[in-house]
């Protein structure tokens, strides 16, 4: 899966969160945290908040500005440094839209066909699914392509849309003779790449679940937080001596799996320390750690979103860095492809 990219491209990090609704536990742990971890550890970081994939269904355009805000108070909250990781709104980059009019082109329609995530929003409704929801992926795959980033780090749900970059990139680099374009890694890595709902152990957290109670938002404070695990849905019996005990038990694995991604430790570390204690003890033990670690996030989007001007210049100054990266590349596309530019600016 982790293939080296092409030698002549050096290690650049993209990655991008829907800023429709607000950041679930599951975002921050699949994504948010270790893309602090990334830019601390001093690669070249771009991150952005991928307004245009979020109205691929209908969205308030007050609540989706809101939400956006919100999204980036999140990042900037969790560790996200402006100075080190470039931040931004896609829409405010035309090169993404750009690049993916040309992947339309590119990818085929049976590749769409097989996205499972498309599958499970559009339903039955599939003819009534907007055909931006439907080209998705290939917006996507703009994203990472526009700055040539070689490395993308996502939760488990993203592995087959990024496996549709890799093929869109082979299929222009074939298409075209060049190797302009890098074939990307997916980083799918740690204990949370599929935190899972507080209800039911076989669904993946979602922002668009029903139940609030099903997920922990980052917007949560202390109290709520410590209600929804207490709450959360468990089995009867203690944690077992070894991880291989959790077979089966969907609900008790995905706390295991919070508490050692909340914790910086591996789910065998989480067993090590709470075998055979029951939930009555563990899931207080959870409450604290989380609370801990999410309470002064919390905190910080709260301020951050009292000045909601500064969130919007960050996004403008970032999203100006992300264009200088970008247009050289979709302009060197262009030539590929044998698009005419002659217009002078
Ligand atoms: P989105 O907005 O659904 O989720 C953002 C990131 O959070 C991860 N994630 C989870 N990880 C673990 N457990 C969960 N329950 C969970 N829920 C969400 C996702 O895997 C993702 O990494 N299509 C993307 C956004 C996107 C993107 C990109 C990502 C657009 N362009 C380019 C990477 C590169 C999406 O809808 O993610």
């Amino acid at each position: 899966m982790n293939d080296t990219p092409a030698a002549q491209f050096s290690k650049r990090i993209f990655s991008g969160i829907q800023p429709s609704g607000g950041l679930t536990l599951g975002n921050y742990l699949g994504a948010l945290k270790r893309f602090v971890a990334a830019q601390d550890d001093g690669v070249e970081t771009i991150y952005c908040l991928v307004d245009l994939h979020a109205i691929t269904v209908w969205q308030d355009p007050a609540k989706l500005r809101h939400a956006t805000r919100e999204a980036a108070a999140g990042f900037l909250a969790a560790g996200i440094d402006p100075a080190r990781s470039i931040l931004f709104n896609q829409s405010q980059v035309s090169a993404h839209a750009e690049l993916a009019w040309i992947f339309n082109c590119v990818a085929r329609m049976g590749w769409l066909r097989r996205m499972t995530q498309f599958k499970d929003k559009a339903g039955k409704h599939a003819e009534e699914a907007s055909v931006g929801l439907f080209a998705y992926p290939n917006l996507m795959a703009a994203d990472i392509l526009v700055y040539h980033a070689t490395h993308v780090p996502v939760g488990e749900d993203q592995k087959q849309h990024l496996e549709l970059a890799r093929d869109i990139a082979i299929k222009f680099n074939h298409d075209f003779g060049t190797e302009f374009f890098p074939v990307v890694a997916p980083v799918i890595e740690g204990a949370a790449t599929r935190v899972m709902s507080l209800r039911d152990g076989t669904k993946k957290m979602s922002k668009s679940d029903p139940s609030d109670q099903s997920r922990i938002n980052l917007t949560d404070d202390a109290d709520a937080i410590a209600q929804k695990i207490r709450k959360a849905r468990t089995d009867p019996e203690p944690l077992p001596e070894a991880l291989d005990g959790l077979e089966g038990r969907a609900e008790a694995r995905n706390l295991v799996n919070i508490y050692a991604a909340l914790a910086d430790i591996s789910a065998d570390d989480v067993i090590a320390q709470f075998a055979g204690q029951g939930f009555g003890a563990f899931k207080p033990a959870l409450a604290e750690l989380a609370v801990d670690k999410l309470a002064p996030i919390n905190a910080e989007m709260r301020r951050l979103m009292r000045d909601p001007a500064e969130i919007d210049r960050i996004l403008g100054e970032g999203a100006a860095r992300a264009d200088a990266i970008a247009r050289p590349i979709l302009a060197r596309t262009h030539e590929i492809v044998g698009l005419i530019r002659s217009r002078t600016p």
